[in-house]
């Protein structure tokens, strides 16, 4: 136990990094740490507008969601071939592995991609290859949710999703992205029935920036299984007291509220208050080489702005399993892991 910022004793840091748990929002390309820009960028032969990693690392200082992704689009331009994908995926399992994930639901922006004449199958078959080695060599379960950009045309998702269904095998959801202002689940539904009608998961994000109604359309028009931050429910008593009935898990990622200027200061954020009002929260890292942090840095984050007890964050843990969309006998295997943390 340590003292919190709080004043309050809370779990240490190295027993948070120990808690076994699943990262159930992680976009693969935000784990691009700047050094592996600059490798990729040598390797692939793509000029880069900065000198040196540290001068890239300047640019790191972001005024909202937009501001972000205008550096996560420019950055992922480094990312060219398979082996590209095996490797961002391999240094994010390692780096993972030492974090307590046991599980991993990644999103990957195709559309991101293939704009840039990558195909699907080149992004899908790296990233899966370096999932099967971690399967294997760190015990880490995981699956692959194609994401659709919703500031791109409808028209686009329903394509890149056609292209998505033809490897199936190797896909486990769907989500919806990118620049939430002005981009209502709404205008996605047809999509996510094909998705929904294929067997596929579907997940959304949604308050982020977005308003309240957005996490409604979500689950009334998309019907998503989980939010992806959902913050701004907090502000609508009656959406909070339905999440909590429907057992409807949100995803959520302090730090990145903090870096994107969703929420003031991390002692604002509503993680514990909505699960005090009994919604089901989940604690996860978004685009680490980002904001500042992998899953466990985002728990003791918690811990020091919030006061997370080891009780609450034990059920954070508990709860990223139990909305985790692996087997249930992975799922009873990995609650069984989480039993003897607390000792
Ligand atoms: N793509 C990558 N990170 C994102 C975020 N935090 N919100 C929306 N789209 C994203
Ligand atoms: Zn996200």
């Amino acid at each position: 136990m340590t003292e919190t910022g709080t004043g309050v004793t809370g779990p240490t840091d190295s027993a948070l990094f120990a808690l076994p748990k699943a990262e159930l929002h992680l976009h693969i390309e935000g784990t691009l740490e700047p050094e592996l820009v600059f490798e990729l960028a040598g390797r692939n032969g793509v000029g880069l507008p900065y000198a040196s990693v540290d001068e890239l690392k300047t640019h790191y200082d972001f005024s909202d969601l937009q501001s972000f992704l205008n550096l996560y689009y420019a950055t992922m331009d480094v990312l060219r071939t398979e082996s590209d994908f095996a490797e961002l995926t391999r240094r994010y399992l390692a780096t993972a592995a030492t974090q307590g994930v046991r599980h991993v639901e990644l999103f990957f922006d195709p559309q991101a991609h293939t704009a840039r004449g990558i195909r699907l199958e080149t992004v899908v078959d790296g990233i899966g290859a370096a999932l099967d080695e971690a399967e294997r060599d760190l015990g880490i379960t995981s699956g692959i949710i194609l994401s659709f950009l919703r500031d791109q045309p409808v028209d686009a998702a329903e394509i890149i999703l056609s292209v998505g269904l033809s490897r199936i095998d190797r896909i486990i959801g769907v989500g919806l992205d990118s620049a939430e202002v002005g981009h209502p689940p709404s205008l996605f539904a047809h999509v996510f029935a094909r998705a929904r009608d294929a067997g596929l998961h579907v997940v959304a994000h949604a308050g982020e920036e977005g308003p309240p109604e957005y996490i409604r359309e979500a689950i009334d028009l998309l019907g998503v299984e989980r939010i992806d931050h959902g913050i701004r429910a907090i502000e609508d008593p009656e959406l909070v007291a339905r999440l909590a009935g429907e057992r409807i898990a949100l995803t959520m990622c302090p730090l990145s509220n903090v870096r994107l200027r969703t929420i003031g200061d991390l002692a604002e954020h509503p993680l514990r208050r909505l699960d005090a009002a009994g919604v089901r929260v989940t604690v996860n890292s978004d685009d680490p080489a980002y904001f500042g942090g992998y899953v466990g840095d985002n728990f003791v984050a918690v811990r020091d702005a919030l006061g997370v007890t080891a009780q609450e964050a034990e059920r954070y843990a508990r709860t990223s399993i139990e909305a985790s969309f692996a087997p249930d006998a992975r799922k009873r295997e990995l609650l069984s892991e989480v039993d003897g943390w607390l000792g």
